[in-house]
């Protein structure tokens, strides 16, 4: 069923810096409940910062994370992700010498209880995953590492996915794939976060976007109408 009126995320006036430079200045976001919304940026934008500081991996210097309508600004990684929230981090982070099984009970960690119900999930959704399971991560092909970091982070049964840059060093067959499957994902009631520099591809199957330039939103709005941006045809699409 879709609420998308609910907000789940709420990034309110949010500023970083790393070592005294400003990196994020007064970031507001929303995402709604069974949205994906796309945080579309150059290198450097601050993209991977911003998603790090929504975890609770960057403490903020000013501003705040509302998450389900609880504020979590410097609450506890585990916590959050205990509460609903995860990470697929960029260059997606598996564990190259575990072996993929090992890999996605880690993703349970927490709450290793009803791990083999989510196991049987994961591998529904990505057959080749379980084909694989015994091979070390460090093996899988990049396609299928993606995957990898995708299913594991399913095993913490979040309500909010954040996937930082999925599409980074995969074929172009490859990724439509791993945006299907997000698609997918988003069906089956799941709001996302995603980061993208491939800013078509990730617009075409996302509800909103934010574009950020230097740590700030330059425009935000429906990604159909984004598309449409002479600015951001300019700056994303070369158009
Ligand atoms: N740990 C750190 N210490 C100091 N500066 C950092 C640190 N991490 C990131 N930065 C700087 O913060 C800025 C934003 O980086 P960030 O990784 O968030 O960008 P990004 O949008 O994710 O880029 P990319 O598309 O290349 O992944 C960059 O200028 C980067 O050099
Ligand atoms: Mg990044």
């Amino acid at each position: 069923m879709e609420q998308k009126d609910e907000v789940i995320l709420s990034v309110k006036d949010l500023s970083v810096s790393y070592d005294h430079t400003p990196i994020l200045r007064g970031i507001n976001l929303e995402v709604r409940r069974g949205e994906i919304v796309v945080l579309a940026g150059a290198n450097g934008a601050g993209k991977t910062t911003l998603m790090e500081t929504i975890l609770g991996i960057n403490v903020p210097d000013s501003g705040a994370v509302i998450f389900e309508g609880r504020d979590i600004t410097g609450a506890p990684v585990d916590k959050t992700v205990r509460d609903g929230m995860t990470l697929v981090p960029e260059g997606r982070g598996v564990f190259a010498s575990m072996s993929v099984m090992d890999n996605l009970l880690l993703g349970a960690h927490h709450e290793l209880k009803g791990a083999d119900k989510k196991l049987s999930f994961v591998f529904n959704a990505f057959p080749i995953l379980e084909a694989r399971k015994k091979q070390l991560a460090g093996t899988l092909s990049g396609g299928e590492r993606q995957m990898l970091a995708i299913a594991r982070a399913l095993m913490s049964t979040p309500h909010l996915i954040l996937v930082d840059e999925p599409s980074i060093g995969l074929a172009p067959i490859i990724v439509t794939t791993i945006f299907d499957i997000l698609l997918k994902l988003n069906k089956e009631g799941y709001s996302i976060l995603l980061s993208e520099q491939n800013v078509y591809r990730a617009f075409k199957c996302a509800h909103r976007a934010y574009v950020l330039e230097t740590g700030r939103v330059v425009r935000e709005g429906r990604a159909e109408d984004l598309l449409k941006d002479p600015a951001v045809r300019e700056a994303y699409l070369g158009v």
